[in-house]
């Protein structure tokens, strides 16, 4: 793989079941330490994920957003935090707070909203970008930040519908191989 061109996935899903089966899938990939930022509209599908992967792990509590806590932890075969930032003031707030710290290096966390972080996100992670609201299917963008992060593409089922221009091409420059 070459540098800078790390590939991405883009899938669809056509129900929340479906999102919450492809998350469970992707759970498998999951090691202790893993950052996974949860980027989409209001309603697209952040929960939904959250709640598939944290299934997945054995979590057997209900994940909802946590909407009065900025980070919510579950016991599962790795432990899992989920944040949701949607209510930060100021990602500086998160910072201090601790939000992003040492607790994580044994579990999973999966951040909402995580592009309120910006620069305070570690770039190692995996990008899941929701694109779709309501009714509609869901286009689903995995992007690793860094190659360890790949592993996570080769955990999407083999039956997942990919989006149309999914694949390589679709992290290439505009004019690349032309
Ligand atoms: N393909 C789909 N994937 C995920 N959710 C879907 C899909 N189709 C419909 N939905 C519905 O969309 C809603 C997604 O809600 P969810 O709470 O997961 O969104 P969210 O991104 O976490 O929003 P918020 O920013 O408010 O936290 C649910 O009601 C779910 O049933
Ligand atoms: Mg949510």
């Amino acid at each position: 793989m070459i540098a800078g061109q790390l590939s991405q996935r883009v899938v669809v899903t056509r129900d929340a079941a479906s999102t919450r089966a492809l998350a469970g899938a992707l759970a498998a990939a999951a090691r202790p330490g893993d950052m996974i930022s949860l980027v989409g509209d209001l309603g697209a599908g952040k929960t939904q994920f959250a709640k598939g992967f944290g299934a997945a792990l054995g979590i057997t509590d209900t994940i909802v957003s946590p909407s009065f806590v900025l980070m919510a932890e579950y016991r599962g075969r790795l432990p899992l935090f989920h944040v949701d930032l949607y209510r930060l003031a100021d990602a500086a707030d998160a910072l201090a707070g601790g939000l992003i710290d040492d607790r994580q290096v044994e579990g999973v966390t999966l951040v909402e909203w995580a592009e309120r972080l910006a620069d305070a996100m570690p770039q190692e992670r995996l990008d899941v970008l929701i694109d779709g609201s309501g009714d509609e299917p869901r286009r689903i963008t995995l992007r690793p930040g860094d190659a360890t992060y790949a592993r996570y593409l080769d955990a999407v089922p083999a039956g997942v519908e990919a989006a149309d221009g999914d694949g390589v091409e679709a992290a290439m420059p505009e004019d690349g191989g032309r």
